[in-house]
């Protein structure tokens, strides 16, 4: 190869890091379609009333924002304590950009070189891709035929990680994991055991959280989002409940200031509003049921769902699938085991375009 062949993405790639080369960024297509049901977002949108709350509280903070925000979100991280229950105070509470920065600390401060990070796949592929990126080995645990994870705590017995995922409810699958599961792998981890619990509030009734395993079990970490039933994906705030001694450990990682003032007051009025949005996850809770029921007597297998999305299948070519619904102006997930597919529950009329293309697209 000459090197005016050379090419500047080569010339980059070949001073990234090693490790990293061979991998993908993250990628949910964002494409500008009449039916988004790809990204598990909450669909309806702020009310008149909350979007001016909103606005308040902006105007509130705007005269100040020549300061830096409150480094430790001390108000933020109360009022997440309170919205939780559970006993908790502002101090088992820790919030950032997204439950995803959430995860990227825990993984600086507890995985990174010489470190293992495991998890039970198929599941969020952030917690893989987070683990390499912060230099810590990933580790593929599997699950049972139906998902389940009765074999979780031999794997972490077997493979002691640094850092071990359990997602409940679980992404792509919708699964949820029994408390006594979690319990196991607890009490069989060396390290840190971390509950990703991003669609908690859609479980289905009498499905309890992993919160109430929190007292004395110290590496132990509920990490939770706004991004999904609260409906605030835009303002990227994520929070755990853990230890105090967990957080002190964070601070060591966070960078200063990593929550701005707009996000703060942005999420303390969504809290503050909170029965507006939570009262969307009823419909939404109905709506899924209603959508599993109508994908298995339409024929396909459906894994079961306290989340407020469906994976389905199995399709000889689930791309055709998928580009067939794209086709039809309804952008799914082609995510998960060979063969399925993960649709987010929709509004009404978003969930009757899906299930019209396709009834169209396979001939139901
Ligand atoms: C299981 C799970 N955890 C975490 C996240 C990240 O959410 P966010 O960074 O928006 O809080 C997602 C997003 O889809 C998810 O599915």
């Amino acid at each position: 190869m000459t090197s005016e062949s050379v090419s500047v993405g080569d010339v980059i790639r070949g001073l990234l890091r090693e490790d990293l080369r061979h991998l993908h960024a993250y990628g949910a297509p964002q494409l500008d379609v009449p039916v988004q049901l790809n990204t598990n977002e909450n669909p309806y949108a702020p009310s008149e009333s909350l979007k001016k709350a909103i606005a308040d509280a902006v105007a509130n903070i705007a005269g100040t924002l020549n300061r830096y925000p409150d480094r430790d979100a001390v108000d933020l991280r109360k009022d997440l304590a309170d919205y939780l229950g559970h006993g908790l105070t502002g101090q088992q509470l820790w919030a950032a950009n997204g439950s995803n920065e959430i995860i990227q600390q825990l993984l600086q401060a507890f995985g990174g070189p010489a470190r293992k990070a495991l998890g039970f796949e198929p599941s969020y592929s952030m917690h893989p891709l987070i683990s390499q990126v912060t230099g810590t080995v990933w580790i593929e645990g599997s699950r049972d035929a139906d998902y389940g994870l009765s074999t979780a705590a031999e794997q972490v017995k077997a493979q002691q990680p640094d850092v071990t995922f359990i997602t409940s409810p679980n992404n792509p699958t919708g699964t949820s994991v029994p408390l006594d599961i979690i319990e196991r792998v607890y009490d069989a981890a060396p390290g840190l055991v971390v509950v990703d619990e991003a669609y908690a509030e859609f479980v289905r009734a009498g499905t309890p959280s992993a919160l109430t395993l929190l007292p004395g079990r110290p590496r132990l970490v509920v990490t939770r989002t706004m991004s999904k039933a609260f409906a605030a994906a835009g303002t990227r705030l994520g929070y755990l409940a853990a230890d105090p001694a967990v957080i002190d450990a964070l601070l060591l990682v966070r960078l200063p200031y990593h929550l701005s003032t707009v996000t703060q007051a942005v999420a303390r009025a969504a809290i503050a509003h909170r029965d507006e949005p939570l009262a969307t996850v009823e419909a939404l809770r109905q709506s899924r049921d209603g959508l599993v029921e109508w994908l298995r007597s339409s024929g396909l297998s459906v894994a079961d769902s306290d989340a407020n999305f469906v994976l389905f299948g199995v399709f000889g070519d689930r791309d055709a699938v998928w580009q067939g619904l794209l086709d039809r102006g309804v952008l799914i997930r082609n995510t998960g085991p060979t063969g399925w597919l993960r649709v987010t529950v929709g509004t009404p009329a978003e969930n009757d375009a899906f299930t019209r293309a396709l009834t169209e697209v396979c001939n139901l």
